[in-house]
């Protein structure tokens, strides 16, 4: 048990690998808070996967575009478990446009959440920490494309690079805290951010041939380095991104 006792949020957590998240956590002996924006369904199946790991768990809706959601959120897990030791930045969306099509509407879905999200959660975050005197773990579901191009993904990457530079920066100035900060980078994940390509046997192929290890990752795959970096094994790491992708950021193959 790599978590016992922590109390754990992570956003996003209805599906995919939010979820995946979740659940390992209340295996590994956390209490967690589930958040959804929309899939109540899938935060409830969460919840019953959370208990029947003998953790309790707390679902709580909040749209993490709105940074009044995030303060509610925020506060009322701590106030329900009495406080909060580890924050997962997982909630994100991708919209796929050519640039020159991109409109404001969808650039503001992207960013308000990928970006502005991460950005405020933390804040918060931190204050509960800091009001508490405590120390404590943030870990952010990045992408490669933190690093790399997407093409017809302009708005994902931009929130992306910015994450990155957000968790260098607050490796920083959180140091001092006791507050670690950390990024996982997965690469293509089976989850339902991607069904699009999932269901393009074309596309798929290509992208399978692009990845060493030889296969898509599973939601499990994040979650095993999510435990790692929620956990006190993780003491002296901060300010790095830990890529989950099979091997398919470093793979240039001249055809
Ligand atoms: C994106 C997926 C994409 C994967 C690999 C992820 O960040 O959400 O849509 O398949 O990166 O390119």
């Amino acid at each position: 048990m790599r978590l016992k006792n922590k109390i754990a949020l992570v956003t996003g957590s209805s599906q995919g690998i939010g979820r995946a998240i979740a659940v390992r956590f209340a295996q590994e002996g956390a209490d967690v808070v589930i958040n959804y924006n929309r899939t109540a369904t899938g935060a409830e199946e969460a919840l019953a996967e959370v208990e029947a790991a003998g953790r309790r768990g707390l679902i709580v809706q909040a749209d993490l575009g709105k940074v009044a959601d995030i303060r509610r959120l925020i506060n009322t897990a701590a106030e329900h478990f009495g406080r909060l030791d580890v924050l997962v930045n997982n909630a994100g969306l991708e919209t796929h446009a050519p640039f020159w099509e991109v409109t404001e509407e969808d650039y503001d879905k992207v960013l308000n959440v990928n970006l502005k999200g991460v950005f405020f959660a933390a804040q918060e975050m931190v204050r509960h920490l800091r009001a508490t005197n405590r120390r404590g773990k943030i870990v952010n579901i990045s992408s490669v494309h933190e690093e790399l191009p997407f093409p017809n993904f302009s708005a994902y990457c931009a929130s992306k690079g910015g994450v990155k530079m957000l968790t260098r920066n607050l490796a920083v100035e959180l140091g001092p805290l006791g507050i670690n900060i950390n990024n996982i980078a997965p690469g293509a994940i089976e989850t339902p951010i991607n069904t699009k390509l999932l269901n393009d046997p074309m596309k798929l192929n290509a992208l399978l041939g692009q990845i060493p290890l030889g296969r898509l990752g599973q939601t499990g795959d994040v979650a095993s380095v999510a435990v790692f970096l929620a956990s006190d094994d993780a003491d002296y790491v901060t300010g790095s991104t830990y890529y989950v992708d099979g091997g398919l950021t470093w793979n240039y193959e001249e055809q």
